[in-house]
């Protein structure tokens, strides 16, 4: 670019310069990869890391999560996907220990159909809300590899989180294991908020 042409002709010692020579030139698009003064100067480099066991069976897998995931293939039964013919099933354990169910139902209308997961946690927030939601469950069909929920019902697993005030354990089963991870805010950094 023009740009970084420049910036290689005058090299690293004159920052002062294309400041006052670049700045007010709207045809020049100034990055910070050709200033890396500026990195130095005013970016905090980061990095985002988060916990999560892994199961290869269900032998290894603490009882808890096991029978969840088995209600969740349960689940799986109860889809309707005759257009992606991806069948998804989930569980949830409440605190109560009472077991709610959901699986995907999709609509000749493609868009307006719903995940297992925001099926099963917006029944839980419009029937059993003052019920919190330990952990939950996926399942799908086929199941040769681990199902995780889809941007949307990360979202939805946040806010049912933070509506109860406590973390929900998920458990994302497949090809005969498990992923498991403590809170929904593992999967899902800088979530929105309104
Ligand atoms: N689906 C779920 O129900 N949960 C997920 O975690 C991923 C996707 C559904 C939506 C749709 O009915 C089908 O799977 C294919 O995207």
């Amino acid at each position: 670019s023009a740009a970084s042409d420049v910036y290689k002709r005058q090299g690293l010692s004159s920052e002062m310069n294309w400041q006052a020579e670049f700045l007010d030139n709207p045809e020049i698009r100034l990055t910070f990869d050709h200033f890396p003064f500026f990195q130095k100067q005013g970016i905090m480099e980061n990095r985002f890391s988060f916990d999560y066991q892994h199961y290869d069976s269900p032998e290894g897998m603490p009882a808890g999560d096991r029978e969840l995931v088995e209600e969740a293939r349960r689940a799986v039964a109860r889809a309707y996907a005759p257009y992606s013919k991806f069948r998804v099933g989930a569980a949830a354990r409440l605190r109560s220990g009472k077991i709610l169910c959901g699986s995907n139902q999709e609509s000749e209308v493609f868009p307006a159909g719903m995940c297992a997961e925001r099926s099963l946690l917006f029944h839980a927030g419009a029937c059993h809300a003052d019920d919190p939601i330990e952990a939950l469950a996926i399942a799908s069909e086929p199941s040769e590899r681990e199902c995780y929920p889809c941007g949307q019902c990360r979202q939805v697993l946040l806010d049912a989180e933070r509506r109860q005030g406590s973390p929900i354990r998920i458990i994302m089963s497949g090809a005969g294991g498990a992923t498991v991870v403590d809170s929904a805010v593992r999967l899902l950094p800088f979530t929105f908020q309104l």
